[in-house]
């Protein structure tokens, strides 16, 4: 069992693909331990990572995406950091999104997502939904069989958030042709493998510029006139870009990470035809099973935090400039928060309290549109096919089957997944 923590998780490819051993073995050392290679805590406790994830205070969301990638652009010094981090936070991945930003800077670009995000948008933004599955749908439906990644869930996640930013009907091809083709180079979304050193979303950056300098000198009644006049908390202006991105970061945040849990979900789905019978009877067992399936599939993997005050944590003192790995697919699997915690249950007690979404100021500013498009992709499907199936020609005999997950240390998913099914009449 040494033998496995001794393995390289960021590097190493069969962990890539399933790291539940190799956590479990982790958490049963401590939920709260410093790797050999890079010396990254990883906290794979329940309690612990939601512990880290409520103190922003002690814990700095400037590395969230690369952790340890690349190294810290300076040498930490002493029991508290925060100053070294704000002299050089231009200097982290894509520090201008506020998934990477700590208060009061983020607090002033989430509110104006707020705006954005209100009930009002969403249910016409989850109207729009109930009839792009169908369109989605259509395109492959009497063939009996499709792939779901590049079929269903990228346009389909792709189309969501153009929707919901208001994306003028004649643009929204190219956006799906863009980025929701699932072709290689088209991944604005993935935020895995590499440090991101580019700007990943400049395709988009440039297009919301074009849009919101527009509506800025002609208003009109849409979405976009309003990201365009919203204002910070103290009624000033914000600058151009910091408008921008809000807006792009959506692309990047809920494209992939939403395929993934669409793919997770019909994976379940089509393995076990017992659950499909009990979810066919009972339509009220779809929330808990997609709170199941992000538990079981979290599609963030880990997310990372640099820790800015020396702190203690689940009795492991931890130094100011340590990097500190949330293993959130591990923390949603502790024994000692989820009962039997490798079984997909979805009537499960407590499996609304599953962390996929993150907590504290950075949770998911997207959960309740990727729960609404789990949902509804549940229920048309259902609707819409009989007998849903693995397709045993791509990946094998129940005994001997096949499946890739994504290369990466971040996301978990599958690359691909076939299935066959009877349209319903
Ligand atoms: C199943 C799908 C999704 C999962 C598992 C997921 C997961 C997460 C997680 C774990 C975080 C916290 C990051 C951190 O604390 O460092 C996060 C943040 C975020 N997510 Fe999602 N997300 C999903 C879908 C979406 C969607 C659909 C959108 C937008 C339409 C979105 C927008 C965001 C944004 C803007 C943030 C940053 C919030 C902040 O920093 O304050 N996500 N997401």
């Amino acid at each position: 069992m040494s033998d496995l923590l001794s393995l390289d998780y960021f590097t190493d490819p069969a962990l890539a693909q399933d790291a539940n051993e190799y956590f479990d073995e982790m958490r049963r050392r401590n939920p709260v331990y410093q790797e050999p290679h890079y010396g990254v805590v990883a906290v794979t406790g329940y309690n612990e990572a939601l512990a880290v994830f409520k103190n922003h205070d002690a814990f700095s969301a400037c590395i969230s995406i690369g952790g340890p990638f690349p190294p810290l652009p300076f040498e930490p010094q002493g029991d508290d950091i925060r100053e070294q981090i704000e002299a050089h936070r231009h200097l982290f991945p894509i520090f201008e999104h506020m998934v990477t930003m700590d208060p009061p800077d983020h607090t002033r670009s989430r509110s104006l997502l707020n705006k954005l995000l209100t009930p009002k948008r969403l249910k016409e933004n989850e109207d729009f939904l109930w009839q792009l599955v169908d369109h989605q749908l259509d395109e492959f439906i009497a063939d009996g069989r499709c792939e779901v990644m590049s079929q269903y869930a990228k346009p389909f996640a792709t189309l969501a958030i153009a929707d919901l930013l208001g994306i003028p009907d004649e643009d929204r091809a190219e956006f799906r042709l863009r980025l929701g083709a699932g072709e290689p180079g088209s991944r604005v979304g993935a935020l895995d493998h590499e440090p991101v050193a580019a700007n990943p979303l400049e395709w988009l950056d440039n297009k919301f510029s074009a849009y919101i300098s527009d509506r800025r000198t002609h208003p009109r009644d849409d979405v976009l006139s309003a990201l365009a006049s919203a204002k910070y908390p103290d009624d000033t202006t914000p600058e151009l870009l910091d408008v921008v991105h809000p807006a792009t970061f959506l692309f990047a945040a809920g494209q992939e990470t939403v395929t993934k849990l669409l793919s997770a979900q019909l994976h379940f789905l089509a393995e076990d035809q017992d659950l499909q019978a009990r979810l066919r009877n009972d339509r009220g067992l779809i929330g808990g099973y997609i709170e199941e399936s992000l538990r079981l599939e979290s599609p963030t993997k880990i997310d990372f935090r640099l820790t800015v005050k020396t702190t203690e944590l689940g009795g492991v003192r931890i130094p100011a400039g340590t990097v500190v790995m949330i293993c959130i697919g591990a923390a949603n699997r502790d024994p000692a928060k989820f009962e039997d915690p490798h079984a997909f249950r979805p009537d499960r007690r407590n499996v609304r309290e599953q962390i996929a979404f993150g907590r504290g100021i950075h949770s998911c500013a997207g959960a309740p549109l990727a729960r609404v498009e789990g949902r509804i992709t549940l229920e048309r499907m259902l609707d819409r096919m009989k007998e849903i199936t693995i397709d045993q020609d791509k990946h094998g005999t129940p005994d001997a089957r096949r499946f890739a997950y994504e290369p990466t240390f971040l996301i978990r998913g599958l690359t691909e997944l076939h299935i066959e099914f009877t349209p319903a009449r």
